[in-house]
């Protein structure tokens, strides 16, 4: 008796749960070598995925049979095709020849036994064709201990009529059979899913026109075949900065997003050698965004929703450990691409679906959870030469993208709200706070600083520094000039707007064009609970109302402080409420 440490013929069955998500996923790995061959021969690859229908017995539906991979990539020699077969081989084993997308010797085989026992590959160059096969019912009976030497063979009639272009010169064609684990019954069902992630997987190489994929699927009649569903893939960008995509109109043919920032690039030295990544960022423009989350655009934006992660020009995931769960997180799109060099350090697993060394991480809190300081834990890392040092960095700018790219949303959000021109509550508060301040003044004279402004700066002058103020809040410079004339000529004297303040006070207050603009710092956990409501609301409830009158009287209060000291006191205190406040809530949470 032997005890092999891998016994083919036991292995083979567990080896078949590799843990690709479903089978579109999996025939991803299928292109990737279409591609990659196609690249290496300087050529544009027609990489076709064909599914064969089949009804199994009278009054069934008829579901997928077989599905092919064809291209016309190159095809590959006798011997190649025979390595091609077995697990971990490959012609890319030598890391000098892993700048592309294989690399493990595994998709191949791997991919094709996770959805079926059975693959059957076909392959030629200039008219000479080879065939192989593998077969886990006969490996697992141990009827095949080897992958089969390669013969001279033909392509079979049954595919050679589905070609679009006929049997190209020289190519591939790898037909999966005896499929029991498919994630798709129907072939219309499979495609959909395939084109939407193959638009995806392979955009750059599908925009740059290296690539071409089409999907179709036929179903068997007893007197030939039917055309059940035919398409080319259009790429499906989740950055929305490509045209001809695939994308609802009209953002398949004008991108939806724009480019935000630079790119940025991040050298990272490992294994004696400096890799470079890149990271891009795209937000929403505001046409796009106001077309709204639950409409044709917003559903596709949901579905790319995610920190898109490319490896050698392919993607290989969209991650979401960054903490993206709110829907608005779908109105920016950002890039990180790394080369194969750094395989290691965004810990690529063998089925390329996944970079499991990508996620948030925090060195603070890890070096918490062991016990020592940043500076030792960083020195630890450093010391063991560890791949996670240099994905801190990567996080870190990623978390600086993610916070400008969150603030310039909500901002555009605010500037919507403003240029909407609803009778928000916020609204109607500026004006019966703007009545009191008149009998006020009837009273006490005109003592604030926005009085003053008020007095000493003509109308055009005031108009001038509001309009700017609410260019800021993200409202288009027309519509903004069009609201501050209005508190000009209305003599309205306060203004209420919130944004993210780098201040603990839970509210501002700074005079501006003669109006008192008073801003609720979004940043301050009473924000979320209270004072966001009132930019939504438009009902002017008692309490809402006395408590916005409340907060009004102060920021009176600090306008009207009878010397510049006096203003910084009270500036003082309000940010220690404010500090005071967070504490408060924060304890009343627990
Ligand atoms: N369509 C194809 N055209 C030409 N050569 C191919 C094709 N498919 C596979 N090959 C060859 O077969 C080999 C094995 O393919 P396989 O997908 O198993 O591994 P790989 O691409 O080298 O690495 P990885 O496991 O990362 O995919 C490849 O290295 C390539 O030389
Ligand atoms: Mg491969």
């Amino acid at each position: 008796m032997s005890f092999p440490i891998i016994p083919q013929n036991l292995s083979i069955s567990a080896m078949r749960s590799s843990g690709y998500r479903d089978t579109a996923h999996a025939l991803a790995e299928l292109i990737d070598n279409s591609v990659q061959a196609g690249l290496e021969a300087n050529k544009s690859s027609l990489v076709e995925v064909i599914c064969l229908e089949k009804t199994p017995a009278p009054g069934f539906r008829p579901h997928i049979d077989k599905i092919a991979v064809l291209d016309n990539s190159g095809g590959m020699s006798a011997n190649t095709l025979r390595q091609a077969l077995q697990f971990g081989n490959g012609t890319r084993l030598d890391p000098k020849k892993q700048t592309g997308i294989g690399k493990f010797g595994m998709g191949l085989p791997n991919s094709s036994i996770s959805q079926g026992e059975r693959v059957d590959v076909w392959t030629w160059q200039k008219g000479i064709v080879f065939y192989s096969y593998i077969d886990v019912q006969e490996i697992s009976n141990n009827q095949l201990k080897e992958v089969p030497e390669p013969s001279a063979s033909t392509v079979p009639s049954e595919w050679l009529g589905l070609f679009i272009d006929g049997m190209p010169e020289s190519g591939t064609l790898v037909v999966w059979s005896k499929l029991d684990r498919i994630s798709w019954k129907q072939g219309t069902t499979l495609l959909r899913h395939l084109e939407f992630l193959s638009g995806r997987v392979y955009r750059r190489f599908i925009n740059e026109r290296h690539l071409r994929i089409r999907l179709s699927s036929f179903e068997i009649t007893p007197t030939g075949h039917t055309s059940r569903y035919e398409s080319f893939v259009r790429p499906n960008d989740p950055m929305y900065l490509m045209t001809g995509t695939s994308t609802p109109e009209p953002y398949d043919q004008v991108p939806a997003f724009a480019q935000f920032g630079s790119t940025q690039l991040i050298s990272i030295g490992f294994n004696g050698a400096s890799h470079e990544v890149t990271i891009k960022a795209s937000i929403a423009k505001q046409e796009a965004r106001l077309s709204g989350g639950g409409k044709v655009f917003g559903r596709h934006a949901k579905r790319n929703q995610g920190i898109s992660v490319l490896r050698a020009g392919r993607e290989l995931e969209l991650n979401k450990t960054f903490e993206l769960v709110d829907p608005r997180e779908r109105w920016w799109g950002l890039e990180v691409e790394f080369p194969p060099g750094l395989d290691d350090v965004f810990g690529v697993t063998n089925n390329k679906q996944s970079a499991t060394g990508f996620y948030r991480m925090i060195i603070a809190d890890d070096a918490e959870t062991e016990g020592v300081s940043a500076q030792e834990y960083k020195r630890l890392l450093v010391q063991e030469g560890d791949p996670r040092l240099p994905m801190y960095e990567v996080s870190e700018e990623i978390e600086k993208f993610l916070k400008e790219l969150r603030s310039a949303v909500a901002r555009m959000r605010e500037g919507e709200l403003i240029s909407s021109k609803t009778e928000t509550l916020s609204a109607k508060v500026e004006k019966s706070a703007t009545a009191s301040v008149k009998k006020r003044r009837e009273r006490i004279g005109s003592t604030g600083r926005s009085d003053r402004q008020e007095e000493e700066q003509n109308e055009e002058v005031r108009a001038q520094s509001l309009t700017a103020d609410i260019v800021d809040d993200g409202v288009e410079h027309k519509i903004a000039r069009e609201i501050a004339i209005d508190y000009v000529k209305k003599h309205t004297k306060f203004r209420v707007r919130h944004a993210d303040l780098p201040t603990a006070a839970m509210f501002d207050v700074v005079a501006s064009g003669g109006v008192i603009v008073l801003t609720f710092n979004t940043r301050h956990p009473i924000h979320a609970k209270l004072f966001d409501e009132f930019r939504k609301t438009e009902q002017f409830n008692g309490f809402a109302k006395d408590l916005l009158a409340m907060i009004m009287a102060w920021a009176r209060m600090e306008d009207e402080a009878a010397s510049p000291q006096i203003k910084d006191q009270l500036q003082e205190v309000r940010e220690l409420w404010g500090r005071t406040a967070k504490d408060f809530i924060e304890a009343s949470e627990v």
